[in-house]
């Protein structure tokens, strides 16, 4: 396995962290990581873990931002990696009128800006589609670059809270 994660902090999740720093150990999966971790929730796994986590994947996108997260995990050297990156094309992100004015200048769609914003902040995305037309889409993201007024305008479209309340 290339990749297997703790989805949430519930339950002996030190219990379920140690053996998979067992399987990680005998070369079953390739790396372990967590999911919807705080960084107190981190920082609490931390204080019996041998082997630091690859990633955290939390949800975050052009309107959550998670900048506490963001800034733990870059100090801890932890992998950020974002759930919903389109928001679920919750709040409208699709037709959102900041990211399409910046598409128009570089003859992106919504979608495009989002995955490149993500790439810039070094965030990894993992968006998720049935459609091919937007596999090809989301993979063309790498002959445009964000400039720093961009980047500051997406800033500004921080909410600083979940789209999905009702997973929380
Ligand atoms: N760790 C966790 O707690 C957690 C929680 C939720 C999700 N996830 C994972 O996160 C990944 C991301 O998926 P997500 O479901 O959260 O949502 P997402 O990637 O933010 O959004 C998926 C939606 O965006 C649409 N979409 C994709 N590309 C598009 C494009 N170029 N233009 C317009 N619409 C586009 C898709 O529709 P079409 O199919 O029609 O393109 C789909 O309805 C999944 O692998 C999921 O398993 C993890």
């Amino acid at each position: 396995m290339d990749l297997y994660l703790i989805h949430r902090p519930r339950g002996d999740f030190k219990g379920s962290w140690k053996m998979m720093e067992e399987l990680y150990k005998e070369g079953k999966i390739k790396a372990i990581g967590i999911s919807n971790f705080t960084p107190a929730q981190y920082k609490d796994l931390m204080s019996v873990a041998k082997i630091k986590p690859a990633v955290n994947q939390i949800e975050t996108h052009a309107f959550f931002h998670e900048m506490d997260s963001y800034n733990d995990l870059k100090k801890n050297g932890v992998q950020m990696e974002a759930w919903a990156p389109f928001a679920e094309g919750r709040n409208g992100l699709f037709t959102n009128q900041t990211l399409a004015d910046i598409g128009k200048k570089h003859n992106k769609t919504n979608a495009q800006v989002s995955l490149r914003w993500h790439y810039q902040r070094g965030v990894v995305a993992i968006p998720r589609t049935v459609q091919k037309a937007h596999m090809v889409e989301n993979l063309n993201i790498f002959d445009f670059k964000l400039s720093p007024a961009e980047m500051k305008a997406i800033a500004a479209l921080d909410l600083n809270t979940s789209q999905f309340p009702e997973w929380t």
